[in-house]
């Protein structure tokens, strides 16, 4: 066998791992899905779902990795030879395929606006949501402009694959997860210091439960899977790189403290802005792309604002599309022996592709959207962020509870802790939690599919 590559250092694989979190879901998504679904509310079940159900799964997945130092498909066929959790991983595989179709064209849009902004182009829109309304939507349905941007933004994530673990992925994630960081602080304290912003910390913490409906707990749930990168394999895929020193419970911890704090930061400072310009903090998800240009040019420093905040989530776009990628590629070198830069372009190129006909769902090709009543896009959303990821993250768990073992599983935890001390009922009854809830919400979701009438929501 090869010399598996491996991380350069523990703070490099913390910062790969939370840039892989951390981005559209953190800053793009779950904004919106706050303010629709009353603010504090959302964020406390959100929390609430991040540390029962995410967090065993993110240790499940990162101890699986080390332990097999293998991507997913070859992780579960080492630990359950001859059977078929091995489509646990094939099913990672194709998620990351699917996932990374429409992101890849979201990535485009985030580059596009940063470069308007920085070209003054969001003056026009000042004060006049019509206008950014319908200049956004004309941007996205044009079938060549926003596929020549997704072609740009997968050209550097395949540019950073080819670069390997260390050279590539680690090296960018250390650059990149502290510029979010700052930015990210910088536009707190803009948006906060704007007469009215400290608005947005009473909308965001201060729950009001009434405003909570059951199908925004169900949401919040689908949510945590996406956000933390969970139930497609990439946090094997990352952990197969790790040598067994690493703290995997504290490694844990930490990404999701950083994609948490990152999340939240970008909602203070996108309602900040929002409460300060008395605008509707419920828009949905064109609260990035249409409300906030029409916000930047009134304040003061507007072309830099809002070209930091763009630029901003270009940068977490492309860290979370790598990981989505590099668990396609590690498929090909692991299990097909490819090299790392023939299975990066090839297979690069490949979702590339099934992303312009992403692209062009949007309005400049509209024979699937007249077939299955919601936009190419918008399905492969839904069948990844409802189905493929949270079943994924459910097989995990029953994995290790039916077939891997709690006790091998936690041998393999303690390795690395200085702490040895952990409780198999405890780690048990967690996995039990999760599995049991999530397999609650995809019955749910087929019901509602099914008979028009969810349990709830
Ligand atoms: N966690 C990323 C986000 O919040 O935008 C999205 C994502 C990346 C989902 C990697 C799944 C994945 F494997």
């Amino acid at each position: 066998m090869k010399n598996r590559e491996q991380w350069g250092s523990k703070i490099g694989f913390i910062l790969a791992a939370s840039g892989s979190a951390v981005g559209l879901g953190n800053i793009w998504k779950y904004p919106h899905m706050a303010g629709e679904n009353g603010g504090a509310a959302f964020t406390v079940v959100y929390l609430l779902c991040i540390l029962l159900v995410g967090l065993p799964i993110v240790i499940a997945e990162f101890v699986i990795g080390r332990k097999t130092q293998l991507s997913p498909v070859g992780a579960f066929k080492t630990l359950a030879p001859n059977t078929n959790w091995k489509f646990v991983g094939v099913l990672g595989v194709c998620a990351a395929f699917v996932i990374l179709s429409f992101y890849g064209v979201v990535g485009g849009w985030t580059l596009r606006y940063a470069m308007l902004s920085l070209s003054g182009g969001f003056m026009d829109f000042s004060g006049n949501p019509e206008l950014a309304g319908q200049q956004f939507k004309s941007f996205i349905s044009n079938p060549i402009n926003p596929v020549f941007w997704q072609i740009a933004f997968m050209a550097l994530t395949i540019m950073v694959i080819i670069k390997g673990v260390k050279g590539g992925i680690e090296k960018w994630a250390k650059i990149m997860m502290p510029a979010i960081l700052f930015i990210l602080v910088l536009l707190m304290v803009r948006g906060l210091t704007l007469p009215n912003g400290s608005m947005a910390l009473e909308f965001l913490f201060k729950p009001k439960f009434g405003d909570l409906n059951a199908s925004s707990v169900v949401l919040a749930l689908g949510h945590a899977f996406f956000t933390l990168s969970l139930g497609m394999g990439t946090m094997i895929t990352y952990g197969s790189y790790l040598k067994r020193d690493q703290n995997l419970l504290s490694s844990a911890l930490w990404v999701i403290l950083l994609d948490t704090l990152i999340a939240i930061m970008a909602g203070v400072a996108i309602f900040a802005t929002v409460f300060a310009l008395g605008a509707n903090p419920d828009s949905g998800p064109g609260l990035i792309f249409v409300a906030l240009p029409t916000m930047f040019p009134q304040i003061a420093g507007g072309i830099l604002w809002g070209s930091l905040f763009f630029f901003l989530l270009f940068m977490a776009a492309l860290t979370s599309a790598i990981s989505i990628l590099e668990v396609i590629t590690a498929y090909f070198i692991d299990e097909k022996e490819w090299s790392r830069e023939k299975a990066t372009v090839i297979f690069g190129s490949i979702v590339t592709l099934v992303g312009i006909f992403c692209s062009m769902s949007m309005g400049g090709f509209n024979d699937f959207n007249t077939i299955f009543n919601i936009s190419f896009f918008d399905f492969l959303d839904y069948l990844s962020s409802k189905y493929m990821l949270p079943i994924g993250g459910m097989l995990t768990a029953l994995f290790i509870l039916l077939k891997w073992g709690v006790n091998d599983f936690i041998k393999e935890l303690i390795t690395g802790m200085k702490n040895k001390n952990l409780e198999p009922n405890l780690v048990k009854a967690l996995f039990i939690i999760s599995a049991l809830v999530v397999g609650f919400i995809i019955t749910n979701e087929v019901i509602a599919i099914l008979t028009g009438n969810p349990i709830i929501g």
